[in-house]
């Protein structure tokens, strides 16, 4: 039987601010078998797609990310916070849910016309997953799939995706 990984998402009411509800992924973290099948599935989305590279923003992002690369037998790269990569980067900014923030990448992070898997925990406004996006193609990379564990239908992220390919495992 196929598994509902919705049992491992806790959701907590106003966290962080008043009227947001905040999709816990640590449980799914916590549980071996549920984090292992998880990330079985993006593999099973991505194979087939040629894709040479994952790419994940800061922090939860890594968290996806890095087992699928790791699974797949390719590199990952990070999508980093302010003031986080020692080397020439490039940078976007974004609006969050919750506020606004930048994302960095080392300039030397993807090979131009290498295929990128771009993954996170949640797409939400799509903000962060844009910005991660529009970095991997200043740097000359092609995205040819997006995976996240959860998408938040209510916030329309995937408006903000157009052209580009979304696989969710969850949708709330
Ligand atoms: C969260 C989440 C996604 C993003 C989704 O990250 O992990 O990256 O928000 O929201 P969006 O689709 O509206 O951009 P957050 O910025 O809270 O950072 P964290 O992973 O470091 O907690
Ligand atoms: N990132 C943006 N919105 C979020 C939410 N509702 N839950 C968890 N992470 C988020």
């Amino acid at each position: 039987m196929a598994t509902d990984f919705t049992k491992y998402i806790a959701s907590v009411p106003d966290y962080p601010e008043k009227g947001i509800m905040f999709r816990d992924i640590s449980p799914l973290m916590a549980d071996g078998q549920a984090f292992h099948a998880a990330t079985d599935e993006i593999v099973k989305y991505a194979k087939g797609m040629g894709v040479e590279m994952v790419v994940g923003p800061e922090a939860r992002g890594f968290i996806v990310g890095c087992p699928v690369a790791y699974d797949m037998g390719i590199g990952f790269a990070p999508a980093r916070k302010q003031g986080k990569l020692p080397r020439e980067t490039v940078k976007a900014t974004y609006d969050l849910e919750y506020g606004t923030s930048a994302l960095y990448m080392h300039k030397d992070a993807i090979k131009p016309g290498q295929k990128v898997l771009v993954t996170d925990d949640l797409l939400a406004t799509g903000g962060t997953i844009g910005a991660t996006i529009q970095l991997v193609e200043d740097l000359g990379g092609i995205v040819v799939g997006t995976a996240f564990l959860i998408e938040l239908s209510e916030l329309h992220g995937r408006d903000k995706l157009k052209g580009y390919d979304i696989f969710s495992l969850m949708k709330y």
